[in-house]
């Protein structure tokens, strides 16, 4: 890594549709950093790290925490589910990882995740059939929703009882209306849920803190800043494959408004992109392989979700999306990973446009109706054949792969300043 740029504040971002490998990278990058920080998404997020052989996936608690003396912190952008967090602190604490008040901070004004956010969330997929997202079914996009419709429960309401017993049971009341309404669903007890949470409250209290104020002390005291990104960015909210996406904004423009941080305080944007595109759930995805070679890459890469075990959808590098996600993120550089799982290939495929409607698209289209008819324009390289996965240094990249990554250099635009060649935290190559 670029030890130069380790005193730069650096949002890592995934540049497609997730799994890029953030979790590893946030893992190897957190050496250099004091604080690391998560900004947006909750419980859907699945950040895969491996130390010597052994697994950790981590869903809200940053993936920083493995190293020892790290800050890691999670931001009022998170939307939190204090069951899956505290089963995350036992699940880490039974691998010999301390979770404790001075490396742990959770936001006072993160919004929580109820059982009626995930139940709304598993109705409405099922009510939508063949249409649906395919959600994580965390109750992610019912909690923002009732975020910004301003019925939220935060984290600081846990602390006033009766507060949090009058508008918890305002709130479910109303959700019981939709449910056993709409849906002709049974209604949730809302006695039981604040039972539930007020047992949450006790437990995940000493971690809760205004962690606005904790991070401008942070920057005032010049503390290096890891912000660690979740999901990618073709999920983003705005600027992703809507409605086809989460429910948060994924961008480096979201580290600031997750964090409550001043955007000038991050320095350098970095984005991770996987070697090939793979997806999780329902929407478009021009370049991908419904055959062998889809499989291939699925069994080899291991593409099964982190967070549901779903197979992920695998298909060629997509220069078309990762460009506007160059583009809306604002990086300047990045790390490749999973360049191992091409080694077999005798013939790589990067897609550089999109034929639509007798047109060629090299920017991806904003239209929705565009998407289901966009046919991928190939560029094809030689593969390397060649075993990549214990190259540590960049004079031992074959010619072929360097031409690979060459190639996406100059078509992306960006610097890559990182090669991942496996899931451990030693499988990398620094380029820089
Ligand atoms: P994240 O959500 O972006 O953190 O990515 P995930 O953890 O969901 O998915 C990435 C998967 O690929 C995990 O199983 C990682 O252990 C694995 N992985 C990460 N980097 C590499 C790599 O360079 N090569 C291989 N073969 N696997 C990798
Ligand atoms: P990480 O951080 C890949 C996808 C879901 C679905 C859509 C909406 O591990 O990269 P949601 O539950 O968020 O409402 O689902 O977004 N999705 C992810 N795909 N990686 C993730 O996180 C994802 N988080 C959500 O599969 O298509
Ligand atoms: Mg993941």
């Amino acid at each position: 890594m670029d030890r130069s740029n380790s005193g730069l504040n650096t949002c890592l971002v995934g540049l497609q549709w997730g799994d890029e490998g953030k979790g590893k990278i946030v893992d190897i990058l957190t050496e250099s950093f004091d604080i690391i920080v998560r900004y947006q998404g909750g419980s859907n997020a699945g950040h895969t790290v491996v130390v010597n052989n052994e697994k950790f996936v981590l869903h809200l608690i940053p993936s920083g925490i493995l190293r020892k003396n790290k800050m890691c912190v999670i931001g009022s952008g998170v939307v939190l589910d204090p069951r899956q967090l505290l089963e995350e602190i036992a699940g880490l604490r039974e691998k010999n990882v301390e979770i404790r008040s001075d490396n742990f901070r959770v936001s006072e004004i993160a919004h929580l995740v109820f059982p009626y956010h995930k139940k709304l969330d598993e109705l409405s997929e099922s009510e939508k059939g063949d249409e649906k997202i395919g959600t994580t079914r965390k109750g992610i996009g019912p909690c923002y929703a009732d975020k910004m419709a301003r019925n939220g429960i935060r984290v600081s309401d846990l602390f006033h009882p009766e507060h949090f017993k009058q508008r918890l049971k305002k709130v479910v009341e109303e959700k019981n209306k939709i449910f056993v309404r709409l849906f002709d669903a049974d209604a949730l007890s809302w006695n039981e849920i604040y039972d539930e949470y007020c047992g949450y409250a006790e437990q995940i209290k000493p971690f809760v803190c205004n962690t606005v104020a904790f991070m401008d002390s942070a920057v005032k005291a010049r503390k290096k800043i890891l912000f660690e990104g979740a999901q990618g960015s073709m999920l983003d909210v705005d600027f992703g494959t809507y409605p086809f996406i989460t429910s948060s904004s994924v961008t480096a423009g979201g580290a600031a408004v997750g964090v409550g941080i001043c955007p000038k305080q991050i320095h350098k944007i970095l984005g991770v992109m996987k070697s090939y595109t793979t997806r999780v759930g329902s929407g478009p995805f021009p370049s991908e392989l419904n055959d062998e070679l889809g499989n291939h890459l699925r069994e080899k890469g291991g593409e099964y979700g982190a967070t549901t075990g779903r197979p992920r959808r695998c298909g060629w590098f997509d220069a078309v999306a990762v460009k506007h996600a160059i583009m809306i993120n604002g990086a300047e550089s990045a790390v490749l990973t999973k360049l191992d799982v091409l080694d077999e290939q005798k013939t790589i495929k990067i897609c550089v446009g999109y034929k639509f409607d007798n047109k060629v698209y090299d920017v991806f289209p904003t239209d929705l109706a565009a998407w289901p008819e966009c046919q991928p324009i190939y560029k094809e390289m030689p593969g390397w054949q060649k075993d990549t996965s214990k190259m540590r240094d960049r004079n031992d990249i074959p010619s072929h792969a360097k031409g690979y990554i060459d190639a996406l250099e100059k078509i992306l635009g960006i610097r890559i300043e990182m090669l991942s060649v496996g899931p451990d935290r030693g499988q990398v190559v620094s380029l820089v």
